[in-house]
C-alpha cells in the first residue's frame, strides 16, 4: 500500500476510477472502505478528510489535496508536519475563468435585469457601457485571479489587481497589501474576488469594505463576485448592502455554510445569482495526473511544486 484517498467532501465513486488510472499500478486504498496498515502510506489524496486521520500515518511523506484552497485542511491542529500540495492544473484555471467571466458578463450585460423583461413580455433596452469604461477589481492575483484578470482584460474590461506581494509579471494595474486596498476598491465597479480563507481575509468582504467600492461607475452601483471561500464574506451586510443599494448585485460561488441554508435570503433574490460551489468544478482524471505526476518528480528527487505556506495559511 502506499498511496490513502481520505475525504469527507468528494465520493470515492467519482474520485476512485480517477485515482487508479493515473496511480498505474500503485496499492491505492480508500479511507472508510478499505482496511490498511497505516503504516504503509507514504502519500495521501484528500479533501476534507476526517480529523486525525494523517495524524495516524507514521510514514506519510506528502499530502495532496484535491483542491486549490488548504483552509479545511489547514483548520486540522493533528495535521502532519510534511508538506502540503494543493491543485494549479490548467484544467482547474480554465474553468475558474470560465465562471469569473460568465458572471462578470452576467452583470455587465443586464442578464438578470434581461431575464426578468422576459418573464414581462417587456422588450425594452437597457444602458449598456462598453467594457472599456467598467473596472473590474480582482482580489487575489494567484493561479486563478492572474488568468481571469488577462481574460477580462482581452474582453476590454479596465482590469486592475490586489495581493499581498507586488507583481511585476502582469499586464493589468496592481495593487499590493492592506495599505493600498481603499485605492483598489474605489476605482472598482465589479469586484471579483478568489482570495484563499485565511486569518487575515476571513470576513474582509464586509459592510466597511462595500461601502468602498465605486458608486459612480457605468453601470450604476458596484458589483460583487465571490468563488474564493464564503467565509471572506459577511452575508448579512451583502444582504444589507444590497438593499441600501451599496451593491447592485452580486454572484455567490461559495457560502458561509455549504450547502447554503433554504431560509438564506439570497436564494430568492433577484439580485443575486447563487451556484453551488461548482465554479472550478474540475475533472478528477486531470487532477489525478497532475498529483501522480508530482509524486513521480517527486520520487525522481525533484522537488514538490505548489506546496503551502502554513504560516500564511495558503
Ligand atoms: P493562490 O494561492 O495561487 O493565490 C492566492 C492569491 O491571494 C495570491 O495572489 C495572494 O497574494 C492573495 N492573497 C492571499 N492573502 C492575501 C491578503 N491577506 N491580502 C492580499 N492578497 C492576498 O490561490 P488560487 O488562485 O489557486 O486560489 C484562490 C482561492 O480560490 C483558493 O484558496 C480557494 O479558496 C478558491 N477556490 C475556489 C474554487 C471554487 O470552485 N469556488 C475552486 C478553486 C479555488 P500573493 O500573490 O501576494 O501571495
Ligand atoms: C478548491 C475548491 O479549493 O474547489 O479547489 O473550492
Amino acid at each position: 500500500m502506499s498511496i490513502l484517498f481520505a475525504s469527507q467532501g468528494f465520493g470515492a465513486n467519482a474520485w476512485q476510477p480517477a485515482i487508479e488510472a493515473a496511480a498505474g499500478d500503485r496499492p491505492i486504498a480508500v479511507d472508510g472502505i478499505d482496511a490498511y496498515d497505516p503504516e504503509t502510506i507514504r502519500y495521501a489524496l484528500v479533501w476534507q478528510p476526517p480529523r486525525e486521520r494523517l495524524a495516524a500515518l507514521p510514514n506519510l511523506e506528502a499530502i495532496f489535496n484535491l483542491g486549490a484552497g488548504v483552509d479545511a485542511l489547514l483548520a486540522d491542529p493533528t495535521l502532519p508536519d510534511v508538506p502540503i500540495v494543493r491543485i494549479v492544473d490548467p484544467n482547474m484555471t480554465m474553468r475558474m475563468t470560465e465562471w469569473v467571466v460568465l458572471q462578470v458578463l452576467m452583470h455587465h450585460r443586464h442578464a438578470l435585469g434581461y431575464l426578468h423583461q422576459q418573464q414581462q413580455r417587456d422588450w425594452r433596452d437597457l444602458p449598456q457601457p462598453p467594457a472599456a469604461v467598467v473596472r473590474v477589481g480582482i482580489m487575489g492575483l494567484g493561479a486563478l485571479g492572474a488568468d481571469a484578470a488577462s481574460a477580462l482584460a482581452r474582453l476590454g474590461f479596465q482590469v486592475a489587481g490586489w495581493s499581498r506581494t507586488a507583481k511585476s509579471d502582469l499586464e493589468i494595474e496592481t495593487f499590493v497589501g492592506a495599505g493600498a486596498l481603499d485605492a483598489f476598491l474605489g476605482r472598482t465597479d465589479i469586484l471579483v474576488v478568489l482570495l484563499p480563507l485565511t486569518r487575515d481575509t476571513h470576513g474582509l468582504l464586509n459592510r466597511e469594505l462595500f461601502a468602498k467600492l465605486a458608486q459612480d461607475g457605468a453601470l450604476g452601483g458596484p458589483f460583487l463576485i465571490n468563488a474564493g471561500r464564503g467565509r471572506l464574506q459577511v452575508e448579512a451586510d451583502i444582504v444589507a448592502a444590497l438593499d441600501n443599494g451599496t451593491l447592485k448585485g452580486v454572484s455567490l460561488d461559495v457560502f458561509e455554510t455549504e450547502p447554503l441554508p433554504a431560509a438564506s435570503p439570497l436564494w430568492t433574490r433577484p439580485d443575486v445569482i447563487v451556484t453551488p460551489h461548482v465554479a472550478a468544478d474540475s475533472s478528477p482524471d486531470a487532477i489525478c495526473r497532475n498529483i501522480f505526476q508530482q509524486i513521480a518528480a517527486y520520487e525522481r528527487g525533484e522537488g514538490l511544486k505548489n506546496v503551502v505556506d502554513r504560516g500564511l495559511g495558503y
